[in-house]
């Protein structure tokens, strides 16, 4: 399973470079099964929900490389539009493969997704757009099956802005004969790269990160390189780190105005953020003070995914800090890990209050989903004493090189496997 072993409270100094983002690299990944031909996409992480993208395009008859960050996907000789429950489990994104296998082959075979437990995460939005689209599914003992010839486009009206729904719609639609209309979109920037990306293989998408999103169907698409955009949550995450130690940090290649939604509550909490380019420099007080209610919601609201990395911020500021947690039904999981080091939290419902205590205390943690194990990390760099944080397989999923970055910034941080 893993473990990073934490020895907490050591200040942190110099600068960090943020590596491309998860959300954004395995969608364009998926879609390259949409292409149909070579592509060359850079500033890829090296995570385990990467590694996992990579079997499902190979099962599919890819011919995947990878060289560093840079990742060739050649999809021209697909032989199969069949994922297995083995492989569908793995991640919650594999679900993406659904528009894009559509787009590419006019059908797709699968089972429900896996991914981190923070709560039900049911699929009902992606199968009735596809069904929108004219897509025909079936579900048996587990596994769906979905067809369509070439889609003729359609509009879709979503009841709540989901990301990985979009996603779907946008691959699905994409080589369509006609044009689609996704009404209340998801506005997230992952959805811009992904639009942005396709439309470099000569897709027609327009108003991606806007509520509605027109895709004109084309005929082909065509090879392309493409750059994963820098990854918003993991530049909040190092934010986070050098707001507990009390430092000043310098987070390099990101686009801050990603990042505009969790400023607040760092300056809030008496940090100084200043921008200059694709840089952040983030100064830190000795005691941080209580922010205003986080209420996570919908980009460009406080994204979820910074929820609980927030939280450890909040364990050690000065008062009283509450946070809502919209998005996903069973997302406070760290809760319980964080009141074992000390920290004072309540939960009622949606809600979680917390009053900061002046230190918290290391000790053994385990990680219960993906940002929850990035928010123990967090915890651990401020707390008194030695951090164990357990089962990391679940921030391999997200972080590439973390303990690397940390130690590179002065925390002293060890990884156990
Ligand atoms: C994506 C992100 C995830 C982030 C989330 C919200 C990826 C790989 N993951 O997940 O990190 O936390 O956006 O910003 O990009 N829902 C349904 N039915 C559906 C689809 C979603 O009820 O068919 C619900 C979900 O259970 C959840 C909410 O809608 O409560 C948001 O889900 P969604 O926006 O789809 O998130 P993901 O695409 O799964």
């Amino acid at each position: 399973m893993g473990q990073y072993v934490i020895e907490g409270r050591n200040r942190l100094c110099g600068s960090v470079r943020v590596h491309g983002a998860k959300n954004s690299a395995l969608p364009i990944l998926a879609a390259c099964v949409a292409v149909g031909r070579p592509c060359v996409i850079h500033n890829c992480p090296d995570l385990s929900d990467i590694n996992s993208t990579v079997k499902i395009l190979r099962s599919l008859g890819c011919d995947v490389r990878r060289n560093d960050g840079t990742v060739f996907v050649d999809s021209s000789r697909i032989s199969s539009a069949c994922i297995t429950d083995g492989l569908m489990r793995e991640q919650r994104s594999s679900i993406i493969f659904l528009g894009s296998l559509l787009s590419a082959r006019g059908e797709a075979v699968m089972s429900a997704p896996g991914g981190c437990d923070i709560g039900l995460r049911p699929i009902d939005i992606h199968l009735m757009s596809m069904k929108k689209l004219g897509v025909k599914i079936s579900e048996s003992h587990g596994e769906i099956r979905c067809t369509a010839g070439r889609l003729t486009g359609g509009k879709v009206v979503l009841p709540f802005p989901s990301v990985g729904a979009t996603e779907n719609i946008i691959l699905a639609s994409v080589k369509s004969s006609g044009v689609t209309t996704i009404i209340n979109a998801a506005r997230e920037p992952e959805i811009v790269d992904l639009a942005m990306f396709l439309n470099s293989c000569g897709a027609r998408i327009s108003g991606a990160g806007e509520s509605t999103v027109v895709i004109e169907g084309v005929e082909r698409l065509y090879s392309s390189q493409y750059a994963i955009m820098p990854d918003r949550i993991v530049a909040c995450t190092y934010m986070a780190a050098a707001a507990v130690t009390g430092s000043t940090v310098v987070i390099d290649e990101v686009i801050p105005a990603h990042l505009v939604p969790v400023f607040s509550s760092f300056e809030q909490a008496g940090c100084r953020i200043e921008v200059s380019g694709s840089k952040i420099r983030i100064s830190s007080p000795e005691r941080l003070r209580a922010f205003d209610r986080i209420q996570t919601m919908p980009y460009p609201g406080f994204p979820t995914d910074c929820q609980a990395i927030m939280m450890s911020v909040a364990c050690i500021a000065d008062g009283i800090t509450l946070i809502n947690e919209n998005i996903f039904e069973n997302r406070f999981r760290h809760v319980t890990e964080l009141r074992r080091m000390g920290a004072e939290i309540y939960v009622q419902d949606k809600t979680a209050v917390v009053n900061g205590v002046r230190n918290l205390q290391g000790t053994l943690v385990h990680s219960t989903d993906l940002r929850a194990g990035a928010a123990l990390v967090v915890a651990g760099l401020c707390a008194e004493g030695r951090t164990t944080v357990d089962r990391i397989c679940y921030i391999d999923r997200g972080y590439d090189s973390l303990a690397e970055n940390l130690t590179a910034l002065g925390a002293v941080i060890k990884r156990k496997d």
